[in-house]
């Protein structure tokens, strides 16, 4: 299909052409190049962006320079306020930013996009009534002596994300970093930069010119000079952890902090007492099949206990093919479709090579369908296969896509081994009556953030980050603004000057 007539649902509220943010205006990019925003659910084309790059980036950096001496001034519970005050014209327009998400990602509006739209106006509230946290400490040094610190923020924060929930992921920079004093270039995901574009509008009319810059552009040619540029104090990135190493590597040649949030492959252990229906959908809400899975926090690898495996998988089967795959503006849709063609051949990719294995058992699912209305889209189907073994490609790369893969443990030992066994460590998810066992596996599994008997999503106030490959850092949370968005000043003051004779 064309990508070049633009083509929008009825009622859409895409706008034709969107302009990136530099210094309090609505600019093109320095060369006049544009991409194109595809919907992938019809897969037409339905607005363009400016094509930004090196250029556009400095110009954004310098806006962010000159607007930071200033900003970090402001008293900082006036910065909450103005957050505050941003949260409130979020949610004002909650309905429009939602249906800008659904179209330009291919989540579904009603389980994915208008929750991602309502979840940010409250991370802006809850960063806006933490301004007055950003409190230092006093060291106990002695009588003589008073020491204390100083909760500075670090300059220009350069940050980067990706299209997964990029309204939600793009608030998770912009409020702890202006809270904390920091002014901010963010450039959005070529994939899905338009819900970012329009929360930018709004916080642009709360905040002085040059604190939020926008961008839009490719990775290497506008991230890259982005993560490259010496004005940067600092750099956060989410997305994959393949682009997380070549963000480290520019921060290190300028020794710059570098927060990552990055890839996932979370294990789901399953106890035999849980074959029960709230678990089974539990492990749905955990692998987020109603985001096609396309998230980092995903749970897609699970360890069924050998007793329930039939069962439980016959549960699940059940449950998940009642889900509805369809256009993501249906209200009745509970799933939608994967984001642009590369990540749908790269699902169909795994798929195939699970469907070719002869010790591989396909539970559900499959390729997608060849015609028929999902055939427009990019839509995947969500699959399970079973008997996998842990060391497969399936079981250890992070796929993205609604691919589940379920493994048999007997043992608790085993099955806390193989939930361990994998390079990254961001979530994982236990299932269990036994309150002993449940703590036991909390305990020993390597990874940023477990949960007992539930399969949720991120709440502002806990911090939220991943082990090993998985990152660096944690947002979310006061601790996360703290430790990522300010630097520590230790001042120390002699009170035993001899007074000054006469
Ligand atoms: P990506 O990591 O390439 O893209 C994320 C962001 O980084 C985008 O804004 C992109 O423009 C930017 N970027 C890409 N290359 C860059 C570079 N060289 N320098 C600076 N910025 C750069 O992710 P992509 O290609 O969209 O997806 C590939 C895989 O990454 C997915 O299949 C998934 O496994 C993983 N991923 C993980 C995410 C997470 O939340 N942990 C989110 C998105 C993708
Ligand atoms: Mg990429």
């Amino acid at each position: 299909m064309s990508t070049t007539e633009q083509t929008r649902p009825v009622g859409s509220r895409v706008p034709n052409h969107a302009r990136m943010l530099i210094d309090g205006a609505w600019v093109d990019s320095a060369s006049g190049a544009n991409l194109m925003v595809e919907n992938p659910a019809r897969r037409t084309a339905i607005a363009s962006i400016p094509r930004g790059a090196k250029e556009d980036v400095d110009r954004a950096v310098q806006a962010a320079h000159k607007a930071f001496p200033a900003w970090s001034k402001v008293p900082p519970r006036q910065r909450g306020r103005l957050l505050l005050r941003i949260a409130e014209a979020i949610e004002a327009r909650i309905e429009e930013l939602a249906r800008i998400i659904a179209e330009e990602t291919g989540n579904a509006l009603r389980t994915q996009a208008r929750p991602e739209a309502t979840l940010t106006a409250d991370i802006f509230r809850y960063f806006g009534g933490l301004a007055g946290e950003l409190k230092g400490e006093t060291i106990p040094l002695g009588e003589n002596v008073l020491s204390y610190t100083r909760r500075e923020p670090l300059g220009v924060v350069g940050a980067i994300i990706p299209w997964n929930a990029p309204v939600l992921l793009g608030a998770l920079k912009i409020a702890p970093a202006l809270c904390a004093g920091n002014t901010l270039v963010l450039k959005a995901a070529e994939d899905a930069p338009l819900g970012v574009l329009l929360m930018a509008e709004v916080c642009q009319e709360f905040l002085p010119p040059g604190v939020l810059n926008v961008l839009t552009g490719l990775g290497e040619e506008c991230g890259g000079p982005l993560a490259q540029n010496p004005i940067i104090q600092k750099l956060s990135f989410t997305g994959s952890t393949e682009v997380g190493k070549i963000i480290m590597r520019a921060a290190a040649e300028r020794i710059v902090p570098v927060s990552l949030e990055l890839g996932g492959k979370s294990p789901s252990i399953v106890y035999p007492d849980a074959d029960e229906d709230w678990v089974v959908d539990g492990v749905i809400s955990g692998m987020r099949f109603t985001r096609q899975s396309q998230s980092c926090t995903a749970g897609s690898r699970l360890f069924l206990h050998q007793d329930i495996f039939d069962s439980f998988l016959g549960k699940l089967t059940t449950k998940v093919q009642a889900l509805k795959l369809g256009d993501p503006l249906d209200e009745s849709t509970d799933i939608g479709s994967i984001i642009n063609e590369k990540q749908f051949r790269k699902i169909c990719g795994y798929v195939d090579e699970g469907l070719n294995r002869k010790d591989a058992r396909l539970v559900f699912g499959g390729l997608p369908p060849k015609d028929g209305p999902l055939s427009q889209g990019y839509f995947a189907i969500p699959t399970v296969f079973a008997d996998t073994s842990n060391d497969w490609r399936l079981a250890r790369e992070e796929i993205f896509g609604p691919v589940l893969v379920a493994i048999p443990w007997t043992d608790e030992a085993d099955a806390i081994r193989m939930a361990n066994d994998s390079h990254y460590g961001l979530a994982a998810y236990v299932w269990t009556h036994e309150i002993g066992s449940a703590l036991r596996a909390a305990h020993a599994i390597e990874s940023g953030w477990v949960q007992v008997n539930q399969g949720l999503g991120q709440q502002p106030g806990h911090s939220y980050g991943g082990y090993k490959q998985s990152g660096i850092g944690r947002e979310f949370s006061l601790e996360g603004m703290l430790d990522s968005f300010t630097q520590r000043k230790n001042v120390t003051v002699n009170m035993n000057v001899p007074r000054r004779a006469g």
